[in-house]
């Protein structure tokens, strides 16, 4: 039976140009489902944001799939193309919900997660900032029981993914450069620095600071995504194509990378707009393995609930806001709880939706120009981008030594009379961490998760693992300075609160809800003042710009750091982990195959495997994670074919 479909759906595709106008093989993009070329798909992939088309792309190749996207296809909007829109501009791509409050500095604050939805999902609307993990962050992810995944076996994904531009001769003499052995250069993806370079003057002057502020501690990196370690300053490439004769000046979502170009065209390839994805269809089979045989669609204005149909697999890649509650609402999590919801429980696995986390942001932070520094000869002219140079600080370089010897790790199973070293570090701040606090919330399964993970950042800490990041923006009036901290130790959970598809989960990351997040931050707000108040970046600004910016100057008490701090951040939009790639008995979810434990054939593919937020920014690395994810599943699909 099942050789016999696949042996129809061969023919099927290998008719389908003729269908087509002119006969061009392409890729179908549609919104009316009755349009639809095949009920029955070897794979459909959940959401066709940044990861799910760059999966689609590539299992396209030789078999059918389906994407089902709940946004709509915004192909030609120039708020989205264009990759000079500001920040913040409004796009139709855009939407937030309400996460659940979060701490501030007096009580509870309201927390509002941004993301993309729509063809290219975050890819569409993000800051452009492209940034790679650290070889450091991903032997973490290794290390935590993922083998496969340590940054000699990540890098060649990420290379796959790109084609990377290099700096002109102009632009090098402006302060770009790049190390040509790590990059791809016939991937999809295009990776390039602004042309021309945005703000040289900025950057220059950025850099210096930078630089002298921590005692020459710091250097000049060439290229951001070399796996770097130590602090380093670069100037930063963005997820543009800036190629002249084919897309010009266009931000490379991943729909312009892996769905619109003519040579991205998938014959085998349909995608459905506008339809949401409410649940899977699954069946239990003897040996207590559950497989995905299709899934529940509807039109996301509301409207008739349909089945489509699966032989292959599921890849699920909503992002990890929604698809933990894609799998709760199909009866994959806590079975008690979902049994509370009315949900008939198909596989009780209780990390779905735990291990949450966001990277907590200082952005609210704009130092205006001094008068003689106008817009104009800040940027030279051109449009601006966020975060045209980056900072990455070390613990070393964010809290001294002594403030790396604090966030050392030691085993918090220890009591005080078995640590030899002494009570001081007794204190450490990783020690302190509250592994009973985050088990509590629901942010880990069993307390020994966040331990191992903390363990595991501290250990990449200790080889220069960035701790905090610093973007340096020109706006029309102001310079502004944001703070990032990396690897918050942090954890929440999404988890729905109701059977309604139409619904948001609750959303809840427990920002700084451990103390060593919150020394960091008030360690990365200090750094922020030394930066405005030091030549040459002080030079730019005006006078009184520290004082006019509200942040807290250099002789600011910690008290009045913290306070600020919990007044000022806000969610840093890099939503990892809510189905963490670990060990099955550390509450992970996926196995380092991607594959959902417990089942024969539901894949997950997107930010929500990320067990630690290892990338500073996520774009990129989820390009390597699509490309890891497509391989793997091609080999199985293979190796299946000769076995049969
Ligand atoms: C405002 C903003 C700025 C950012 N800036 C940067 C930056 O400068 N650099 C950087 O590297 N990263 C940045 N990021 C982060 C990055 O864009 C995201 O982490 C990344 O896009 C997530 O990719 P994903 O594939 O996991 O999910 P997404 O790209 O979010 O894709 C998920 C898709 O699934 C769809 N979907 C959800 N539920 C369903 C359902 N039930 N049925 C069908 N479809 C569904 C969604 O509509 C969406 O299209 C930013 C993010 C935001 C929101
Ligand atoms: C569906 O697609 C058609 C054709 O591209 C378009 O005109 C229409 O506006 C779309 N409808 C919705 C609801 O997006
Ligand atoms: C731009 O893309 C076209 C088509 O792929 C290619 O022929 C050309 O060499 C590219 N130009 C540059 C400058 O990369
Ligand atoms: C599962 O949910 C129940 C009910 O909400 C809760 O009491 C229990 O702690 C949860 N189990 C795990 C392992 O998270
Ligand atoms: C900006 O400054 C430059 C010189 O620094 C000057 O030539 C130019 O007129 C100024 N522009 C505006 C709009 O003030
Ligand atoms: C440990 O963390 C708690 C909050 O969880 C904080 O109040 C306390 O000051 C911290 N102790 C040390 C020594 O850092
Ligand atoms: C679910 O949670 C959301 C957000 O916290 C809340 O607004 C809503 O009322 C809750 N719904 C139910 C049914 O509990
Ligand atoms: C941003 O900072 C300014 C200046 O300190 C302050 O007036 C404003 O309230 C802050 N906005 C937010 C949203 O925190
Ligand atoms: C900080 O305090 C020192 C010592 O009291 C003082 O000399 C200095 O002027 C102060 N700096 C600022 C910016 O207030
Ligand atoms: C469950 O499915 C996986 C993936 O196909 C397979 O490796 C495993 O052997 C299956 N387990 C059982 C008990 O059939």
């Amino acid at each position: 039976m099942r050789l016999y479909l696949q042996q129809f759906l061969s023919v099927y595709i290998l008719v389908l140009p003729a269908l087509l106008p002119q006969g061009v093989p392409a890729t179908v993009i549609i919104n009316d489902s009755s349009e639809l070329p095949l009920q029955s798909y070897d794979y459909i992939v959940v959401g066709g944001g940044t990861t799910g088309l760059a999966v689609a792309n590539r299992l396209a190749v030789e078999y059918s799939v389906l994407v089902v996207e709940r946004g709509p296809d915004l192909v030609d909007n120039e708020d989205i193309n264009n990759p000079f829109t500001t920040y913040g501009t409004p796009s139709p791509c855009r939407f937030s919900m309400e996460g659940a409050p979060q701490i501030g500095s007096n009580g509870v604050k309201p927390m509002r997660l941004t993301y993309g939805s729509c063809l290219g999902g975050g890819s569409s609307i993000n800051g452009l900032m492209g940034a790679r993990p650290t070889f450091a962050g991903m032997n973490a992810v290794e290390a935590l029981g993922n083998p496969g995944w340590g940054w000699n076996n990540f890098l060649p994904y990420m290379q796959k993914s790109e084609t990377f531009t290099p700096p002109d001769p102009i632009q090098i003499t402006e302060g770009a450069d790049y190390i040509a052995s790590v990059h791809g250069f016939s991937g999809p993806v295009g990776v390039s620095f602004a042309q021309p370079l945005v703000a040289p003057k900025m950057q220059g002057a950025a850099k210096s600071t930078v630089k002298s502020v921590f005692d020459d501690a710091v250097t000049l990196t060439p290229d951001m995504g070399d796996g770097f370690s130590g602090g380093h300053v670069a100037s930063l490439y963005h997820h543009i194509h800036f190629n002249q004769t084919l897309q010009s000046d266009r931000r490379s979502s991943s729909a312009w990378s892996y769905l619109y170009p003519e040579l991205q065209q998938r014959v085998g390839l349909a995608v459905l707009t506008g339809h949401r994805v409410n649940s899977l269809v699954t069946l239990k089979s003897a040996s207590g393995n559950v497989t995905a045989v299709g899934v529940r669609v509807q039109p996301t204005s509301g409207g008739q609930i349909f089945t489509l149909d699966v032989s292959k697999e599921v890849v699920v890649t909503a992002g990890a806001l929604y698809s933990p509650a894609i799998l709760q609402r199909s009866g994959i999590g806590n079975s008690t709880y979902l049994k509370g919801l009315g949900i008939t429980p198909v596989l009780d696995l209780p990390g779905v939706g735990a291990n949450f986390q966001d990277q907590p942001y200082l952005v609210n932070v704009s130092f205006p120009l001094a008068p003689s520094n106008n817009i104009t000869s800040i940027t030279g002219g051109a449009d601006t981008l966020v975060g045209v140079v980056v900072a990455h600080l070390t613990a070393r370089n964010a809290l001294g030594s002594e403030g790396l010897e604090q966030l050392r790790y030691f085993d918090v199973t220890m009591t005080d009379d078995d640590c030899s070293e002494g009570a001081t570090e007794m204190n450490s701040l990783i020690r302190n961490i509250s592994a009973d606090k985050a088990l509590s919330v629901g942010g880990v399964v069993q307390s020994q998760t966040l331990i191992t993970q903390a363990r595991l950042t501290a250990d990449a800490y200790e080889i220069d693992h960035p701790i905090v990041e610093f973007f340096f923006n020109p706006t029309l009036t102001v310079l502004q300075v944001w703070a990032q901290s990396i690897l918050p130790l942090s954890r929440g959970f999404i988890r729905i609160n109701t059977t309604d598809p139409s619904e948001d989960p609750i959303a809840d990351a427990q920002y700084l809800t451990q103390d060593v997040d919150v020394q960091i931050m008030v360690a990365a707000a200090r750094v922020v003042s030394k930066i405005a108040s030091s030549p040459p970046f002080s030079n730019l600004l005006s006078p009184n710009a520290l004082a006019d910016s509200g942040v807290p100057g250099v002789n600011a008490t910690d008290d009045q750091v913290k306070q600020w701090v919990l007044s000022t951040y806000t969610a840093g939009i890099h939503f990892v982990g809510s189905n963490a790639m670990m060990p099955k008995d550390l509450g992970g979810v996926v196995s380092p195959e991607l594959l959902v434990y417990g089942t024969s054939n539901i894949r997950i593919a997107d930010a929500s495997v990320i067990p630690l937020s290892v990338f500073p920014h996520t774009t990129l690395g989820l390009y390597g994670v699509a490309e890891k994810a497509a391989e793997v599943i091609v080999q199985r699909a293979k190796d299946e074919a000769h076995s049969i």
